[in-house]
């Protein structure tokens, strides 16, 4: 075993505390109460950069929550990683489904339990320790890195452009690393290749002043409450076709050999085992495989309208609201759907009721060439660190930044992560199994080796 190996078995332990010191801090970006938290996260992660060694250290204050800036250049001649994670997280709610509570993390059965486990908090520290064994074993670095974690992923990185477009000399770099993403199975690494974007809004519908007595008024005016049900199911056809008009326009169809290659990688039936749901569901004509990678979405997210409490109240509400997301492939496009989609939702609301369409955030998606000779370095890094050849992968989330960096920078991107299907993201119980959290520090400290080759 090489001594950079070495170093990795020998400090497992503490890496999981390391890590767990970060996931108890709540830096939940949505919710305002966490602020000062959120920069507290900034600060433990920029503290533990300037102890690894790594110089220029910046907490950099934006509109919003700081990111978090650290470089290290000392490898002159070598390539340089601009390697880029999000240190903010989901809100933790709904508390009482958590079997432990979501800030105070805890390893059950090699699992590491925490809001942030994997999503991104395990995975940037996946990078830190490389760090820190390249250091500890060799007194420096193999490549040049420069690190970017940001605290407003989980909210759309509305702040993040400008800093990127301010900095982008500074940050120039010959490729892009995230470790941000999932893999198939727990010993079947994965690239991916292809994200999808987002287009997220909301639909405010308000029929009368305020809630009335529903048989004093009830027939009389129109119900906010139906009114938006009419337009939410006006969204989807019963084949799961998307209804609003020009949704597919430009929207790519995949060759044959690549649907065949993506319906490969998917364990269908574990997949699906996991969602818990009766049935599977999606548009007609396409495998779930395909349905979650290369297929766009229209879903709602939240809805909320009347009277909700225990028993029954007679009452007609005044306003009637949900969240709706939809998931997009290329090429399509956040802000040339969203004018569509609120025409759509206005043609299809009934009279008597006001209708207001929000845009809350958008994202395009991010697609790049799989055969990139950059992307090689990665592949020998995880056959080293796994001892299997990863699968290439498009994924169904989306990381709004991606967009952004081929605006700003233009680099091949190397979308390196260690995710699993239960993982829990997002939900209660999120968790990050151990053996992907020291398989992923094996596979970024060969990929920093690798890349200096
Ligand atoms: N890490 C995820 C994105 C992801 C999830 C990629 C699963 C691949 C597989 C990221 O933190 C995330 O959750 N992104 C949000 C973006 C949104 C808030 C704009 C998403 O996809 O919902
Ligand atoms: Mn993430
Ligand atoms: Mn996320």
């Amino acid at each position: 075993m090489d001594t950079l190996t070495q170093y990795l078995e020998q400090n497992r332990d503490r890496f999981v505390e390391d890590l767990k010191a970060v996931l108890r801090i709540p830096s939940v970006s949505a919710q305002p109460q966490h602020r000062d938290d959120v920069r507290r996260c900034a600060q433990h992660i920029a503290d533990r950069l300037k102890a690894l060694g790594m110089t220029r250290v910046e907490v950099v204050a934006t509109a919003g929550h700081p990111v978090v800036y650290a470089e290290w250049l000392g490898a002159p001649g070598k390539p340089t990683a601009l390697v880029y994670g999000h240190y903010d997280v989901q809100p933790p709610e709904p508390l009482e489904l958590w079997k432990t509570p979501p800030f105070e993390p805890t390893v059950r059965d090699g699992k590491l339990f925490a809001r942030g486990a994997v999503d991104d908090k395990g995975q940037v520290y996946m990078h830190l320790n490389a760090i820190e064994a390249h250091m500890k074993v060799h007194g420096k670095l193999p490549i040049n890195v420069k690190l970017v974690i940001e605290g407003e992923e989980e909210v759309g990185s509305e702040s993040l452009e400008k800093f990127l477009r301010e900095r982008r000399r500074e940050l120039d770099a010959d490729v892009i690393v995230v470790s941000d993403t999932a893999m198939p199975s727990p010993d079947q690494p994965a690239l991916t290749y292809a994200l999808r974007g987002i287009l997220y809004t909301q639909i405010e519908v308000t029929g009368p002043a305020h809630d009335l007595h529903s048989g004093h008024f009830g027939g009389a005016v129109q119900n906010p409450a139906n009114a938006l049900a009419l337009i939410l199911t006006a969204l989807r056809d019963g084949d799961g076709r998307i209804t609003v008009p020009g949704f597919y326009d430009r929207v790519r169809t995949v060759a044959p050999e690549e649907r065949a290659e993506i319906n490969r990688t998917l364990n269908e039936a574990s997949y699906l085992a996991e969602a818990g749901a009766p049935a599977p569901f999606g548009e007609k004509g396409y495998t779930t495989a395909e349905r979650i990678s290369v297929r766009p979405t229209m879903d709602v997210n939240g809805m909320w309208s009347g009277y909700i409490g225990e028993g029954s109240k007679t009452v007609l509400p005044s306003l009637a609201a949900a969240k709706v997301s939809m998931r997009l492939v290329p090429d399509q496009d956040p802000d040339e759907l969203f004018p569509r989609f609120e025409a759509y939702v206005r043609k299809m609301a009934p009279t008597g009721v006001t209708v207001r369409v929000v845009n809350l955030h958008g994202a395009k998606p991010f697609l790049c060439d799989p055969k990139h000779p950059m992307l090689r370095a990665a592949v020998r890094a995880l056959e080293r660190a796994w001892d299997k050849a990863p699968v290439m992968a498009r994924e169904g989330g989306s990381i709004p930044v991606m967009d952004t960096f081929l605006k700003t920078h233009n680099l091949p991107s190397i979308l390196m992560g260690f995710g699993l299907d239960d993982d829990n993201v997002h939900a209660p119980n999120e968790k990050f199994s151990m053996s992907s959290y020291h398989g992923g520090t094996r596979s970024v400290a060969y990929l920093y080796e690798e890349l200096a080759k």
